[in-house]
């Protein structure tokens, strides 16, 4: 059997880590193109941790100073995730539920080898309360995004989506449960695009060159 060559990933998580578990479930599979060398979580209560625990995946609690501000960027943290995913040997970096906007050093630092997952069809809905406010837009679908994350919140170069409908008599729980389905089937298959190569960013556009454009977007059932 040949041996596949498995990106080192690092995974950052503030909470439950659903879309953790589904990356850790898509890399215990050895012949999967990546795997998870370090969980990081800026909480220390989140259930996330428990996850990588019982994979047998090293975490930290990288906790971040107290600041009135909860938007604020806090350089020193992201310094410091930075210095322990470089210490793990990590290439690649998933952002799954983690909470809080990183200090612009640290996006530069991982440009282009740190993605995120959203729960909206960016460029729609960027920040929270999606699946509120994608109700309230009156949208037809709805879905996930997972992106190359750039400085600015939620935006930067798309490597795949996952759309799903908005059905009648949905409420916020009802369609954010749908789309976290769709979630856990995007996240691992982005991330193996992207470990294996495949994802050239072009002008602020993540290219697929040779892909079947089908394999890039998960649709809704009609
Ligand atoms: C997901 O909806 C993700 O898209 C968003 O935060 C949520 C995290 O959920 N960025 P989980 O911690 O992965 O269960």
């Amino acid at each position: 059997m040949t041996e596949v060559a498995r990106k080192r990933v690092g995974v950052l998580i503030s909470g439950r880590g659903s879309n953790l578990q589904a990356l850790l479930d898509a890399c215990a599979d050895g012949a999967f193109p990546a795997e998870i060398a370090l969980v990081i979580s800026d909480q220390a209560a989140a259930p996330g941790l428990e996850r990588a625990a019982r994979a047998r995946v090293p975490s930290q609690v990288i906790a971040r100073r107290d600041h009135p501000d909860k938007a604020a960027h806090d350089d020193a943290h992201d310094d410091a995730m930075t210095a322990a995913l470089e210490a793990a040997g990590v290439e690649l970096v998933c952002l799954a539920g983690f909470m809080r906007l990183l200090s612009e050093a640290f996006v530069d630092h991982w440009r282009d080898r740190l993605i995120n997952i959203h729960p909206s069809l960016l460029p729609l809905f960027p920040g929270l309360d999606t699946h509120h406010r994608a109700l309230a837009a009156g949208v037809k679908l709805h879905g996930c995004t997972v992106h190359f994350v750039r400085f600015e919140m939620d935006s930067g170069p798309i490597v795949g989506q996952a759309a799903v409908p908005v059905l009648p008599g949905d409420d916020a729980a009802a369609l954010g449960a749908r789309v976290l389905t769709a979630e856990h089937q995007l996240y691992p298959h982005c991330l193996r695009l992207v470990a294996e190569g495949r994802v050239e960013i072009r002008g602020e556009i993540a290219e697929i060159p040779g892909i079947d454009p089908a394999a890039r977007l998960v649709n809704p059932a009609p």
